[in-house]
């Protein structure tokens, strides 16, 4: 595996596997990796195609400070992991080699109603700061592929949108969660849960299960009081517990079966946001 730092020595590297004719699938993370992202690696791996991983934990897209300096950093592990994994590639930039004018004036992207409900509504800049990013690591890798966690469904929502404002035309990947055996969804941030908060963590996946079970015998409104009351009971802080057309995002304020939709919930532990979703009728 070959550890890029400057976007020179990365189109070098990739205009090689090129000359091998291969093909690049590209993985944008923020590191403190687990096998949520090692999952999307194997996934570009199957397709037969170079593997690119990218990590850099992006100023631009924490709206809370605290947040961002909070933030696992676990660099040697995750070396360690991508050497287990068959990744070809690690960029690894420095924020000066992503944001060579400093980061006060960047672009603003036309994301639409994607950025305005949810996490767009509660991270207030939080998609702006994903988009300035992705767009410049996608200007320095040029892959084939990208893949992409459903876990962070919204933000593949609003990827899907960044590239048709870019007119990119390879192909974006969403790829199932993975979860801890209890059904918690994987996390980086998960890291910052202690015992008691790791042991109820999973009550966020326990609700969009039943928000699945119960869709022919209750309205989402009954379901979705229950959610709050319990997870409100068990300790948590609700941020939304949402149903909503998985193609638009849009909230539907009853289950419909006519439409593909999309069980989402957020909620903190203590000081930790977590986030997780299931897709319903798929
Ligand atoms: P990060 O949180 O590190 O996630 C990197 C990728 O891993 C994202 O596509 C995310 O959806 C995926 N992922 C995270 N947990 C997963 C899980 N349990 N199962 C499957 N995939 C999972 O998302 C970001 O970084 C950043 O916003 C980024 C896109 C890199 C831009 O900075």
């Amino acid at each position: 595996m070959k550890i890029i730092k400057s976007k020179a020595e990365l189109q070098k590297a990739i205009n090689l596997l090129r000359e091998e004719h291969k093909t690049i699938g590209f993985i944008p993370t923020m590191g403190a990796l687990h096998p949520g992202h090692l999952s999307l690696l194997a996934a570009a791996r199957q397709n037969g195609q170079a593997v690119v991983c990218s990590i850099f934990v992006n100023p631009t897209q924490f709206n809370d400070k605290q947040d961002f300096e909070k933030y696992p950093v676990t660099l040697e592990e995750d070396i360690a992991k991508l050497l287990d994994t068959d990744c070809d590639i690690l960029f690894l930039p420095g924020v000066g080699e992503i944001y060579p004018n400093g980061t006060d004036q960047l672009e603003a992207y036309e994301l639409g109603y994607v950025e305005t409900v949810l996490d767009g509504a509660s991270r207030p800049g939080h998609f702006q700061g994903v988009a300035q990013v992705v767009s410049r690591l996608f200007d320095a890798v040029q892959p084939d592929d990208v893949y992409m966690g459903q876990k962070d469904y919204q933000q593949c929502l609003v990827i899907q949108r960044l590239m048709k404002l870019r007119k990119d035309t390879f192909n974006l990947h969403f790829v199932p969660t993975q979860r801890e055996p209890d059904g918690l969804a994987m996390s980086s941030r998960n890291r910052r849960l202690n015992d008691n908060q790791r042991a109820l963590a999973s009550l966020l996946y326990q609700c969009l299960v039943s928000i699945e079970a119960q869709q022919d015998r209750k309205s989402f409104a009954v379901v979705q009081k229950e959610c709050i009351d319990l997870l409100t009971h068990k300790g948590f802080t609700p941020d939304y517990v949402a149903l909503a057309d998985a193609v638009t995002l849009e909230p539907l304020a009853d289950y419909d079966p006519s439409k593909k939709m999309i069980a989402l919930i957020a909620a903190f532990i203590g000081e930790v946001r977590l986030i997780d979703n299931l897709l319903l009728n798929h």
